[in-house]
């Protein structure tokens, strides 16, 4: 009997103890907010996320994407040396997962990228003997790629990067082997294509540097050409690998409004801002730097005056946003925290970036708390 009261009276007072605990994390959270609830008036807020991030090996990392976003994009899985290494192998594990896991959290999923010169699997374009291969034959080819990988998501994935990054700097087309074989007839036929895979769901074109003039006028002329024709595009995508010194947001929202008014939404697709001293201004993954310490200035921590010019641009680029949010509809974030981003190693390798919203601690940095509290 004695042993049953005490018995009793541990159990409720570990049911105490769980409730209190309880109490606290709902505590916490209440506090720490969220960036997907303060922003829901305007646009959806998305992040990339990797493959091993969503295989389950960074649970705090997840923890974060669940809580702020309400959009995902695959950082890599879907480019096609991973998705489709070889013409007739497809390997959609890692795809997969990551669809599983926005459709478990009811998230606006975004699959990237379907037609694209870099991280493109090596056989795509070419023959045995590396010979660029025909028009008829690529046309199939792109074909059976974008129709096995849209129709595999087909009601599960909502919008796809279907043209990635053809436009040079001066506003020519870019000289990929798909614009070679094909000349800018790709573009029009990937989105051709797509819709046909998946009549309902949404189609963008995405670049980088989108806010230099030469690149905008070649955007506008090809989306205007794409709707001319009758073909479907939804989206212009502006990836918005950017920094605290560059780019002059004028500029960005010169490119906002020129893109918006051909009648497409904008979206600002890959947003990150570097703190590191600039080589390379662009996201051409194959350009390469060597590594100087005096590149590399904040190894260990950034020094408050350079945080505080980071934590205003952030600020300063999401007013931006904010103020059309009638054209924007969405705003997704290169990676979950400063740990993940790409900056880390490009265009030099083992440099310490802190371009993204949350820290290395996966703390909100000082910009992104008040982005959570906000009010609408
Ligand atoms: C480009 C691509 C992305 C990614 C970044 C760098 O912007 O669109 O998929 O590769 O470069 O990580």
């Amino acid at each position: 009997m004695i042993n049953f009261r005490k018995a009793a009276f541990s159990f409720s007072l570990i049911l105490f103890s769980l409730f209190v605990a309880a109490q606290n994390e709902e505590g916490q959270r209440k506090d720490i907010g969220s960036l997907k609830k303060s922003l829901s008036e305007n646009f959806l807020v998305g992040v990339a996320v990797n493959a091993s991030q969503v295989a389950g090996n960074d649970a705090r990392a997840m923890r974060l994407v669940r809580r702020h976003f309400n959009s995902i994009v695959a950082e890599d899985c879907m480019k096609s040396e991973n998705i489709h290494p070889e013409e007739d192998r497809y390997d959609f594990q890692e795809a997969d997962r990551f669809v599983e896991f926005g459709e478990k959290n009811n998230m606006f999923i975004v699959g990237h990228a379907l037609i694209w010169h870099s991280q493109l699997a090596k056989w795509f374009c070419v023959d045995d003997e590396n010979n660029l291969v025909s028009p008829e034959i690529l046309k199939k080819r792109m074909r059976h790629h974008i129709e096995t990988l849209v129709k595999r998501y087909k009601g599960r994935i909502h919008g796809w990067d279907v043209v990635n990054e053809a436009i040079e700097e001066n506003g020519d087309f870019r000289q990929s082997p798909f614009y070679q074989i094909l000349g800018e007839e790709y573009i029009a036929l990937a989105f051709q294509y797509a819709h046909e895979a998946d009549p309902d769901v949404e189609l963008y074109y995405n670049d980088y540097n989108m806010y230099n003039s030469n690149r905008r006028e070649r955007v506008v002329q090809v989306v205007k050409n794409l709707q001319q024709r009758g073909i479907r595009i939804d989206a212009v995508g502006m990836q918005a690998h950017w920094g605290i010194s560059y780019p002059n947001i004028n500029d960005v929202e010169e490119s906002i409004k020129a893109f918006a008014e051909t009648g497409v939404k904008v979206m600002i697709t890959e947003f990150d801002l570097t703190v590191l001293p600039i080589v390379n201004i662009g996201a051409n993954i194959s350009d390469r730097e060597e590594y100087e310490e005096s590149l590399n200035p904040y190894p260990t921590e950034l020094p408050p005056a350079i945080e505080a010019k980071w934590n205003e641009r952030i600020e300063a680029f999401f007013n931006l946003f904010i103020k059309h949010k009638k054209v924007i509809s969405r705003v997704t974030i290169w990676g979950v925290t400063d740990g993940d981003s790409w900056k880390n190693n490009w265009p030099i390798e083992r440099r310490t970036d802190y371009p993204l919203l949350f820290n290395r601690m996966y703390q909100p940095k000082v910009a992104t708390q008040k982005l959570i509290n906000r009010k609408e």
